[in-house]
């Protein structure tokens, strides 16, 4: 297991989120469309996950086409232009292709020429951590600015026969837009990242990659899907985020009682519930869209983040905690003072 990252000493420039946006296919999947391609209920689905429906993009449409949208959004709410961006950091598991990176991809449909770009793999941590990439080239003084955006397509790596799984995710995008502070400023406060690489197992897609490269048999055997073993994600999911969570939270100098609104990862409604509760949280404070989107992986912070902006309820000067916990297994909380619009 890794160690989580340390807190930084020293005077190093603080990074604010400076503009959100998001972007969902159109094509909703209901509960009872469900019902017709598994075994499955409306009434199971809820009662085990709060989801009631999903977006699903259709086949002509690559994670790059859900970043880019939510990335024209955030330029646009940030006022900076495409052309201005420095750097790019796409994080996904359903990359258009192995390679290039996705970001490289965002990058010429957005007309960000100026911009360098990678992608970050920690699935449904990824947004976090390139969050957190990000604010650190910021506070290193290598960009003034970044574009980071967390983007799926989970349906393209659903077995569709698997009621298991399939019915639990969703397609989208989020997207921010990082700057470093102006003074005053104080915008991204605390992370806390860790890892535990001996759990690969219990959550991942196991071909395609240079272990198990694709064959007819690797295809017969359905091995290009997402398998998960859900009771054990959902008992290290809720132990890693409440420590995750509680560590940034003290890192920042604060007490849980000071953070207005929790973002967390929307895995599954009764995940996000336990975290609340152990964390001596109201469930008012908890942002939650999974009812409507499912569990978009590395897209759904960003994807609450912007709605929650954009109704008003996340204000400046309020303090907000992100959490996430993911394959790999990876997981992180950050803490921010939200830095944008009318205040708290
Ligand atoms: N409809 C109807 N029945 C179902 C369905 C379905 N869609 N899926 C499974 N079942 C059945 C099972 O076959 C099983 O039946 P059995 O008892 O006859 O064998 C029964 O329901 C119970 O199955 P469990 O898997 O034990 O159900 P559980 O209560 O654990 O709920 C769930 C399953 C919702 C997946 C839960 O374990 C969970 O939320 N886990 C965490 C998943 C998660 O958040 N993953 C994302 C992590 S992040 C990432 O990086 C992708």
């Amino acid at each position: 297991m890794s160690p989580a990252s340390a807190p930084r000493a020293g005077a190093l420039r603080p990074a604010v989120i400076a503009g959100t946006g998001s972007f969902a296919p159109e094509r909703v999947m209901t509960n009872q469309d469900l019902q017709a391609i598994v075994d499955t209920t409306d009434e199971w689905i809820v009662s085990r996950t709060g989801m009631k429906e999903r977006r699903i993009a259709g086949p002509g449409t690559a994670t790059s086409d859900l970043a880019s949208e939510a990335a024209r959004r955030a330029l646009a709410d940030a006022g900076l232009a495409a052309g201005d961006v420095e750097m790019i950091v796409v994080a996904t598991i359903t990359p258009d292709y192995p390679f290039p990176n996705t970001a490289c991809v965002v990058q010429d449909k957005i007309g960000a020429t100026k911009a360098f770009c990678m992608g970050l793999e920690a699935a449904c941590s990824g947004f976090v951590y390139a969050v957190e990439t990000a604010r650190n080239f910021i506070a290193a003084g290598a960009v003034t600015n970044a574009l980071v955006i967390g983007a799926e397509k989970m349906s393209s790596i659903l077995d569709w026969q698997d009621r298991a799984t399939c019915v639990l995710f969703g397609d989208g995008a989020g997207a921010v837009v990082l700057k470093a502070a102006a003074p005053g400023e104080r915008g991204i406060l605390t992370a806390s990242l860790g890892s535990d690489g001996s759990l690969t197992d219990l959550l991942l897609v196991p071909a395609g990659g240079s272990r198990k490269p694709a064959t007819g048999g690797t295809v017969a055997a359905r091995e290009h899907f997402l398998r998960m073993s859900g009771k054990e994600v959902f008992k290290h999911a809720v132990t890693n985020m409440v420590r995750a969570a509680q560590t940034a939270i003290a890192r920042a100098g604060l007490q849980v009682a000071d953070i207005d609104w929790i973002i967390p990862h929307q895995a599954n409604l009764r995940i996000i519930s336990a975290i609340a509760e152990r964390l001596g949280m109201p469930a008012e404070k908890c942002i939650v869209n999974v009812q409507t989107y499912g569990n978009t992986s590395g897209a759904s912070i960003g994807l609450a983040l912007d709605e929650a902006v954009r109704d008003g309820r996340i204000r400046k000067g309020q303090k907000v905690l992100f959490v996430a916990f993911g394959g790999g297994f990876t997981w992180g909380a950050m803490v921010l003072e939200w830095a944008k619009g009318a205040e708290g």
